[in-house]
C-alpha cells in the first residue's frame, strides 16, 4: 500500500497509507481531514476536493477530463499542480507523493 504525505492548509504534514483502488479524496477525507470538504462525494461537480500534487508526480496521474479542468478554473488557487483529488485513483506510482490541500476559495 503506497504511503502518501498530506499537507494540510496550515502546512502540517501527515503520512498516510493509501489503499490502491480508492481515490485520493477518499483516502484524505476518511483520514479525518475535514478541510477537504468533498461536498459532491466524488462526482466531479463541486471542486471542494482541490489539491496540489508534488511536481514530480504530475506525469504519473491520469489525464484531466474537461469537466475537471472547467471546475478547477473556478478556483483562485489553481496552479499547474492542481487536481481534483476525487479524480485521482491511488496507484503504487504515488508512493511518497506529497499532496497539499488547496486553500479554500
Ligand atoms: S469531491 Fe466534488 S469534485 Fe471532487
Amino acid at each position: 500500500m503506497p504511503q502518501i504525505i498530506v499537507v494540510n492548509q496550515s502546512g502540517e504534514e501527515s503520512s498516510l497509507e493509501a489503499a490502491e483502488g480508492r481515490t485520493l479524496m477518499e483516502v484524505i477525507r476518511d483520514a479525518g481531514f475535514d478541510e477537504l470538504l468533498a461536498l459532491c462525494g466524488g462526482c466531479c461537480s463541486c471542486a471542494t476536493c482541490h489539491v496540489h500534487i508534488a511536481p514530480d508526480f504530475m506525469d504519473k496521474l491520469p489525464e484531466m477530463s474537461e469537466d475537471e479542468n472547467d471546475l478547477l478554473d473556478s478556483s483562485d488557487h489553481r496552479n499547474e499542480f492542481s487536481r481534483l483529488s476525487c479524480q485521482v485513483p491511488v496507484t503504487a506510482a504515488l508512493e511518497g507523493c506529497k499532496i497539499t490541500i488547496a486553500q479554500e476559495d
